[in-house]
């Protein structure tokens, strides 16, 4: 009897606007890659960031298709033939698809800062993915760095919350200590305005 093809795991990621969707999304494909995984992002966001980033990088170890919301769906379902892990980048509003992705990713990974307003949107995806029969994880980002083995008060403060209503908090420092370089000056080597071949 052949063996049945291997689908991908599909990674789906929520969260405030600037909370880290996108380097968290950038930061995990990366490692994916060089684990060996086919690796895809599903750029879901108008804005982007992900499809950016990945077209002034130099040798990409993964790749990043770019789709409106609205497809998500069924380009997730194509590529999970094709690659061993999908992660899809979603914009930070909730959209009609989201719940129908939430059901058919794998896992969904909330991305918070250790910030009020990002703990409260955090609280509110838990709901929201909970009430589509998935249980989702939390991670903290952009976390001030812990001392001496002993995490700042924000830190703690926000995984007190999250934790203490029976949610799965994952390290704060995961995606820092992972995160690609995303910021302009540090794209690699291909720069800004480097992209398009210069008329004769
Ligand atoms: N773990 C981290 N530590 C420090 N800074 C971070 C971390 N993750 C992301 N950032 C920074 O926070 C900013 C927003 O990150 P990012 O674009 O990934 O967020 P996002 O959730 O995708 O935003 P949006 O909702 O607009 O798509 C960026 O400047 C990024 O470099
Ligand atoms: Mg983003």
């Amino acid at each position: 009897m052949s063996e049945k093809p291997t689908k991908a795991r599909v990674l789906a990621l929520w969260g405030k606007g600037g909370s880290g969707k996108t380097t968290s999304a950038l930061a995990i494909a990366s490692l994916s890659a060089t684990a060996g995984h086919r690796t895809l992002i599903v750029d879901a966001d108008p804005q982007r960031s992900a499809s950016e980033w990945h077209s002034v990088s130099e040798n990409p170890a993964f790749a990043v298709h770019s789709t409106d919301v609205g497809q998500v769906a069924s380009l997730m379902e194509r590529a999970r033939a094709r690659y061993d892990v999908v992660i899809i980048d979603n914009p930070p509003a909730c959209y009609a698809g989201s719940a129908e992705i939430a059901k058919r990713a794998d896992l969904s990974l909330i991305v918070a800062r250790p910030f009020r307003f990002d703990v409260t949107l955090a609280i509110e995806w838990v709901g929201r993915l909970q009430r589509v029969g998935t249980i989702p994880l939390v991670a903290l980002t952009a976390a001030p760095p812990s001392r001496l083995n002993t995490e700042p008060p924000s830190v703690k403060a926000a995984r007190a919350v999250e934790a203490g209503r029976g949610f799965i908090v994952a390290s704060a420092d995961y995606a820092s200590a992972h995160s690609p370089r995303t910021d302009s000056t540090r794209f690699g080597r291909r720069q800004y305005g480097q992209q398009q071949p210069r008329p004769p």
